[in-house]
């Protein structure tokens, strides 16, 4: 390994978002190729055939042929050391899924450029964009019948309200796609598919004023892509790389995932306009990746990797300094030293212990059960304490029904480790004088997941009553208001959380904007902060 700064500068760590489908596992595949990670792309996880063998982890995931866990694939490219965080989608889709957002520099968002911008993406979107982080887009599948260019920038700008600069530009879609015009170098490359390769076809660069050209993509494509481009002279934005690095500004790429087409032109921008690891702050502290201290937090706490033990691993971004197995750093929370020991980190499905890694990385450190969400560990400075992870708003509430009320303890015991794990939620609500739990998820899957992990890890049994609330808003201000006069609406509810922050329930998104009207002053947020 080479000297720490250089380690550091050529780190790029990214996590893609996108609605399930629109080909995030696709794209991730072709970057892996090039990064000579993988020899046949189709082998990155939650591939349908080959993720039963490779996945050891709960056995709900065996059982449902679904990966619960999201991971996190480094490899190198052109100089640049990459790490890619998944994003886990479909069912799967937790709190995880946002926290993930956290620990990455910028984001890669994939969009189906025959549906536009969808529901998931919209949620992940709006992590990014609290985070001010820089926003690549990649709109996929033009080898199949797309919209209209114009139309998906639009939505872009109109739905997610982030500014667009095409880098490229699409000339046709599905059998007519013709290929791609590159607006910074002004030329054309023509489309032919390459479903395996290791790198992109020989491709022809066309200028525009070639006369192959008109030949090359027929007549009619060419008069249009020359009215394309007066417009988009006239309309777009101009690239400006201090918008992007603001997040303010999203670079735009057309091309296909599958066929291999654009994606190594999208991969050589995204590395030079993105950035390499950000600094992070810690109170009034802002912490430079550079600094001659390890320092990381955690986001990530995945519970039974072995199932014969109730061990757990937390996932740890490394913020500053360089990290070395067997180091001895400070626990910041829990106010202690330790020594961390058997390192980790994902490749693909494999996990392979680690020696040194450095800012920018993501490590997993096997975690006796002391870590929680959040929690800074620092080598030379005992008192440094990163800002805290956000709560996110769960969409899915039930009331917990205990059906064997003589395990309380257990009960009370299971139910806030795996709260503190982060995959669920839990509120507590006082109804006729008896305390009731309530607990929330992102996606409805924690739920069973709770309820499997309760009887199979604390043989507690429990039923869960879905309640009719899908928003919840924590009061920002609870000082400033009467919390307990809230005007409400009839599907408000009020509950409080762990550290007993109240937050307001509600079954329909118009009633957020409602009571807020109803109740001045009072302040609501999508985040519970943590401090
Ligand atoms: P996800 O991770 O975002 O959920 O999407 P994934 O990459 O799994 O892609 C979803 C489906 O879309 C897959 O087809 C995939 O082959 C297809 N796909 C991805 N990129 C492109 C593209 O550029 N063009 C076309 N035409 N299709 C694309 P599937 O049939 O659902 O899965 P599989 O059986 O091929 O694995």
């Amino acid at each position: 390994m080479g000297n720490m700064n250089d380690e550091i500068k050529k780190r790029r760590t990214f996590a893609i978002i996108s609605h399930p489908d629109a080909g995030k596992t696709t794209l991730t595949e072709k970057f892996l190729l090039y990064g000579g990670a993988i020899n046949l792309a189709g082998t990155v996880k939650g591939r349908k055939a080959t993720k039963h063998a490779v996945s050891d982890w709960m056995e709900i995931e065996k059982k449902r042929g679904i990966s619960v866990t999201s991971s996190v694939l480094q490899f190198n490219y052109d100089g640049f050391c990459i790490n890619i965080l998944d994003t886990p989608g479909h069912q799967d889709f937790s709190e995880d899924t946002y926290r993930t957002l956290m620990a990455a520099d910028s984001a890669v968002m994939v969009i189906d450029g025959s549906k536009g911008v969808e529901a998931q993406t919209i949620k992940l979107f709006k992590v990014c964009v609290m985070r001010h982080i820089p926003i690549f887009t990649f709109i996929n599948k033009f080898d199949r019948e797309a919209r209209d260019p114009f139309e998906l920038m639009d939505e872009i700008e109109d739905i997610l309200g982030i500014s667009t600069c095409p880098i490229n530009w699409p000339i046709g879609s599905g059998k007519n796609f013709k290929g791609v015009y590159n607006r910074q170098t002004q030329k054309i490359e023509t489309f032919k598919a390459n479903m395996a390769g290791q790198k992109a076809v020989e491709e022809k660069d066309y200028s525009l004023d070639d006369p192959e050209l008109e030949e090359t993509i027929g007549i009619t494509n060419f008069s249009h892509l020359h009215d394309d481009l007066e417009l988009l002279d006239g309309a777009g934005a101009e690239f400006d790389q201090a918008k992007v690095s603001a997040g303010e500004l999203t670079p735009v790429f057309f091309g296909s995932a599958l066929t291999n087409f654009g994606v190594q032109t999208f991969l050589e921008h995204f590395l030079q306009m993105t950035t390499s690891p950000l600094p992070r702050k810690a109170g009034e502290k802002m912490v430079d990746p550079f600094e001659d201290n390890f320092s990381a937090f955690v986001f990530k706490i995945q519970a039974n990797m072995n199932p014969a033990h109730r061990d757990r691993v937390a996932f740890m971004r490394i913020v500053s300094g360089k990290f070395t197995a067997g180091m001895e750093v400070n626990h910041v929370q829990g106010g202690r030293k330790m020594r961390l020991t058997q390192p980790q980190q994902m490749m693909a499905d494999e996990r392979k212990n680690v020696e040194e890694a450095y800012a920018g990385d993501i490590i997993g450190i096997f975690d006796p059960g002391v870590f929680s969400i959040g929690d800074t560990l620092s080598e030379k400075d005992a008192s440094l304490q990163f800002e805290g992870i956000p709560t996110f708003a769960p969409e899915h509430f039930a009331r917990v029904r205990q059906i064997d009320t003589m395990k309380r303890k257990q009960f009370v015991k299971g139910i806030t480790q795996i709260a503190q794990e982060g995959a669920i939620q839990i509120f507590r609500e006082v109804n006729a004088g008896m305390e009731e739990i309530i607990v929330g998820a992102v996606g409805t899957l924690q739920f069973d997941v709770l309820i499997f992990r309760l009887k199979s890890e604390y043989n507690v049994e429990v039923g869960l009553d879905q309640l009719p609330y899908e928003y919840i808003r924590w009061i920002e201000n609870p000082e400033e208001i009467d919390v307990e006069n809230i005007e409400g609406t009839s599907d408000m509810k009020t509950i409080h959380d762990m550290k007993d922050r109240p937050l307001l329930l509600f079954a329909h998104e118009w009633s957020v904007g409602m009571v807020l009207d109803r109740n001045k002053g009072l302040k609501l947020s999508e985040f519970g902060r943590n401090t």
